[in-house]
């Protein structure tokens, strides 16, 4: 059972936005489950505002995310973990702790490339525990036409963890499907080449 964990140490990087839209496509191929554990509960509330049964369960995990997954291992082929937006949070401890792969949304700005820095250093104390424990920086609200996100990959390149081939763009079907507890994926043409980069991102993470 691999558990994702979305962590960084920005807020707003996208933690909640990927999370809920891969773990959305990976239970179109498998039973996934999205763990909340992050106090500020972003996934479970976009899980409220869904109207559709078949929407992947979100169960709360911010008081105990290591016991969470140990009681729903067997049941699910893919756990994916929403962390608070801060490395030193004890929930994101713990994530890593436990998870087979960290995944880490950039936005494509210096500031959030320089916040990565405390993310190499987590990921590197997490293994001494957790040796398995795969990490992969995500770029995020990629604009390609700006000189900035054409920098990104460079500034990437420098640092130790490895960036998914992947980017996702900085796209309207992100945000207006949050609002129905939707994701990309059922947005139709509207949400056609997000929900394309999602799977794209998905086929990276199923085959590390
Ligand atoms: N690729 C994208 N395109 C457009 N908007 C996006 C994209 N990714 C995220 N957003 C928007 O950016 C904002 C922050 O995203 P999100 O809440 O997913 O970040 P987060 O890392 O979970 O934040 P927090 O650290 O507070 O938990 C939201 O308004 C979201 O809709
Ligand atoms: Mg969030």
């Amino acid at each position: 059972m691999p558990v994702i964990a979305l962590v960084g140490n920005k807020g707003g990087a996208g933690k909640t936005t990927l999370c809920v839209n891969l773990a959305s496509a990976l239970a179109a191929r498998a039973p996934t489950l999205i763990l909340d554990a992050d106090p500020q509960r972003s996934s479970l509330q976009w899980r409220t505002l869904s109207d559709s049964d078949d929407a992947v369960s979100v169960a709360d995990a911010v008081d105990d995310v290591a016991d969470a997954v140990n009681r729903v291992s067997g049941e699910y082929r893919y756990v994916v973990v929403d962390c608070p937006p801060s490395v030193h949070a004890a929930q994101t401890g713990e994530a890593l702790a436990i998870s087979d792969l960290a995944l880490i949304p950039v936005q494509p700005s210096p500031l959030d490339i320089w916040a990565t820095v405390h993310i190499e250093d987590k990921i590197a104390d997490a293994r001494e525990r957790n040796p398995g424990l795969q990490a992969m920086l995500v770029i995020n609200q990629l604009e390609p036409r700006t000189k900035l996100s054409q920098l990104m990959r460079q500034a990437l390149a420098e640092l130790s963890l490895p960036a998914a081939q992947t980017a996702i763009r900085r796209r309207m079907a992100y945000r207006s499907s949050v609002l129905e507890g939707r994701t990309v994926l059922d947005q139709g043409k509207r949400g056609e080449a997000a929900a394309e980069e999602i799977q794209q991102l998905i086929e990276e993470v199923v085959n590390l």
